[in-house]
């Protein structure tokens, strides 16, 4: 008799929505506005989230308040929520180090098309640079970050030979953390699994995160595929927001509220209050107008129509 997949007991959910979340909003996000949002998802039990990036401003608008935003929350959550800049260059590792982040996340594609379009780098200089930034990170922990590691909005689907050559070169720099990414959101649970067969394969165990776009509604799915084979550690980004400037047609990232609840109904801890995510969640709709995106944030039913496991 076939049986549904035994889970891991507990994830780890990565709070997202204020870097990948408010780089998709045009309209500059006031800075008090973000950190009254970043309080409050702060305070959802949630462990680690990526707080902002530090990037070229011309390139996101969106985040030129970095190192102010960084400070806030260093201020505030300092011990207690761990926090993340996403960088693409050694400039942004300098500015995610003297905002004392306590992680690093460097961003290279595993598609040379998207690393052009997003970094102004072939792959090889990404690299490079990323071995540099290796090199001078202190005690600041470095995460490397591997975009279009499954399909690429230029070129279609990424061979895994291709994501392989940059978890291989980010492990052999001594990267703490790396992060396989569905930055368009595109892959099917099949299509998923097949490239983390390979990476499972070659990395056995190794902790990796999965950062998964709902594009075409399939990122829940590809949830599930991924706890089935044991992987255990997931960005998501509050209300549903989200999806890189610089891949045309993504969507958001799954929403926190939709993975936690799916999880936590299947008796998978992931250690936040469901509660408080949607409450931050409307208000940040009602109050300060984003656009928000989630299942259960848009449905009537609320927290009424589950049903009991
Ligand atoms: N933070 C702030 N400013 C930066 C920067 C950083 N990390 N990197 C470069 N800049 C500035 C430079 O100082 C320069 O400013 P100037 O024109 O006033 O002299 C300008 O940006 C261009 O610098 P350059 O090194 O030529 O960068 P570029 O134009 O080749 O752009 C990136 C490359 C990586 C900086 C840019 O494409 C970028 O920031 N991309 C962000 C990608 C991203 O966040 N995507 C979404 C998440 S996956
Ligand atoms: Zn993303």
């Amino acid at each position: 008799m076939k049986t549904f997949p035994s889970l891991p007991k507990s994830v780890e959910i990565v709070e997202v929505c204020p870097r990948d979340g408010f780089q998709s909003v045009k309209e500059f996000i006031p800075t008090e506005t973000k950190i009254a949002i970043i309080d409050e998802l702060a305070g959802t039990g949630i462990k680690t989230m990526e707080v902002t990036s530090f990037v070229s401003p011309k390139a996101i608008p969106q985040m030129a308040d970095a190192a102010e935003v960084m400070a806030a929350f260093r201020a505030k959550w300092k011990g207690r929520v761990t926090s993340v800049a996403l960088i693409p260059n050694l400039r942004g590792a300098e500015g995610a180090l003297a905002a004392e982040a306590d992680w690093m996340n460097f961003v290279v594609s595993a598609s040379e098309d998207h690393n052009m379009a997003n970094t102004k780098r072939t792959v090889e200089e990404s690299l490079a640079e990323m071995e540099k930034v290796a090199g001078l990170r202190g005690s600041t922990k470095l995460r490397v970050s591997v975009a279009t590691a499954f399909a690429c909005p230029f070129a279609g689907p990424v061979d895994p030979g291709k994501v392989l050559r940059v978890v291989d070169r980010a492990l052999e720099a001594g990267a703490d953390g790396i992060t396989l990414a569905d930055t368009i959101g595109t892959a099917d649970p099949k299509y998923l699994a097949a490239t983390l067969s390979v990476i499972r394969e070659k990395y056995g165990d190794y902790p990796f995160t999965l950062h998964l776009h709902d594009t075409y509604g399939m990122a829940l799915a590809n949830m599930l595929t991924a706890l089935g084979m044991g992987f255990a550690s997931f960005d998501a980004a509050a209300g549903g927001l989200g999806g890189c400037p610089f891949a045309p047609g993504a969507a958001g990232n799954a929403a926190t509220e939709d993975m936690v609840n799916m999880a936590e109904q299947m008796g998978v801890d992931t250690g936040i209050d469901l509660l408080k995510v949607l409450a931050a969640v409307r208000k940040m709709q009602s109050a300060y107008g984003l656009k928000i995106a989630s299942h259960l944030a848009s449905t009537k039913k609320g927290l009424e129509g589950n049903c009991p496991s």
